[in-house]
């Protein structure tokens, strides 16, 4: 059987920091609250409104291949997990295939919120797995602060700009993606989502005059089942594996909430100093969290070193991916 492997990783920040402080200034918030209910410090902002998320991830998969030393005509499927894109349509991945060169790609976006990068890296794998395609780009992007309403205290403190990109390359050993759970349940879809914008309801003054274009999200009921699902399918994804605790060198989370966090590391047995958050840097930056995290842990990844990588997200989606590091 063919396995998908990691062979690179790379990501792109914005410059702009948004600090708890300066947040202070727009909404009745203050640092201890957000600290305390988020583990948040600050988030990027992409400022330049000729910019958005095919910019950010055409930046990482620059370095990227920059970094592998690879050509962009080299790749055969480009992947993007994003909830702003930069159009409905065409997709982010067609553009971000102009933007570097690649001729000769194919590429389509996958959207699962905050779940949209763990559900492209299993759709990634697949198409290795399948022997057809050789170097497969995923890239998880977003501009959130395109559908921040930045007088919305509940929501505005929490989100951040960013992208990661990872190279699937079919593996040459052992390591590689072991396994992958996903699961969705559209039963939680109105506790957090965007309201209008899409067929039910489309763009009018009057969706953008009652701003229903924006992050709508009843933080309370998201974080119920977040904590539960997220540490449900971490446990799920040691157990089918044999996995003990002493087993795991890193546990690489999606950052939403340092609680969350804390609670699947509980579950699992995993002490925080095997936990990959950068939250208190970059907030919740959607599909980027994952991979923000790997490239920024990079250097500390050993070959066959043990990951598991788990997501919560609107829909509700989450997933849990197993994974032993490649190089
Ligand atoms: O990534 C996708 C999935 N998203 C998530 O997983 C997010 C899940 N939810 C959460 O992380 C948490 O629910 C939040 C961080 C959003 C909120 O924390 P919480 O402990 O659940 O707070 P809460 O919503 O229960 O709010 C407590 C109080 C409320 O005031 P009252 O009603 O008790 O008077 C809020 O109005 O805090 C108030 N509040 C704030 N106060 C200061 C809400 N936002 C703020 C704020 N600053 N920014």
């Amino acid at each position: 059987m063919i396995r998908a492997a990691i062979t690179a990783v790379s990501a792109y920040l914005p410059e702009y920091i948004l600090t708890n402080q300066e947040l202070e200034t727009m909404v009745d918030t203050n640092d201890e609250w957000i600290m305390s209910r988020s583990g948040i410090k600050e988030r990027r902002i992409l400022k330049d409104k000729d910019k958005a998320t095919a910019f950010m991830a055409a930046e990482a998969a620059k370095s990227l291949l920059k970094k592998k030393g690879m050509a962009a005509t080299e790749l055969d499927l480009i992947i993007v997990a994003t909830v702003t894109p930069d159009y409905q349509y065409p997709a982010t991945a067609n553009i971000v295939g102009d933007i570097i060169g690649a001729t000769d790609v194919w590429g389509f976006d996958i959207q699962a919120a905050c779940s949209s990068f763990i559900y492209a890296l299993e759709t990634g794998a697949r198409y290795i797995e399948s022997g057809r395609y050789k170097k497969v780009l995923v890239i998880g992007a977003d501009k959130m602060s395109s559908i921040i309403d930045y007088t919305d205290r509940n929501t505005c403190v929490l989100f951040g700009d960013g992208a990661g990109a990872v190279l699937l390359e079919p593996s040459t050993d052992e390591t590689g993606i072991i396994d992958c759970k996903m699961y969705s349940d559209g039963s939680g879809r109105k506790s957090l989502f965007q309201k209008a914008g899409g067929s039910l309801h489309p763009s009018s003054l009057e969706t953008v005059t009652s701003k229903e274009h924006f992050v709508t999200m009843d933080g309370q009921s998201v974080f119920k089942v977040a904590v539960v699902k997220m540490a449900d399918v971490a446990e799920e994804m040691m157990q089918r594996n044999n996995l003990k605790a002493e087993d795991i060198a890193f546990l690489v989370p999606h950052q939403a909430n340092k609680r969350i966090i804390e609670g699947t590391a509980n579950r699992m047995g995993v002490s925080m100093d095997k936990v990959m958050l950068n939250i208190q840097r970059y907030g919740n930056t959607t599909s980027a969290t994952l991979p923000l995290c790997l490239y920024e842990w990079e250097s500390q990844l050993k070959k066959g070193d043990n990951l598991i990588l788990t997501t919560f997200g609107a829909g509700f989606t989450w997933g849990a991916v197993y994974l032993k590091w490649s190089y």
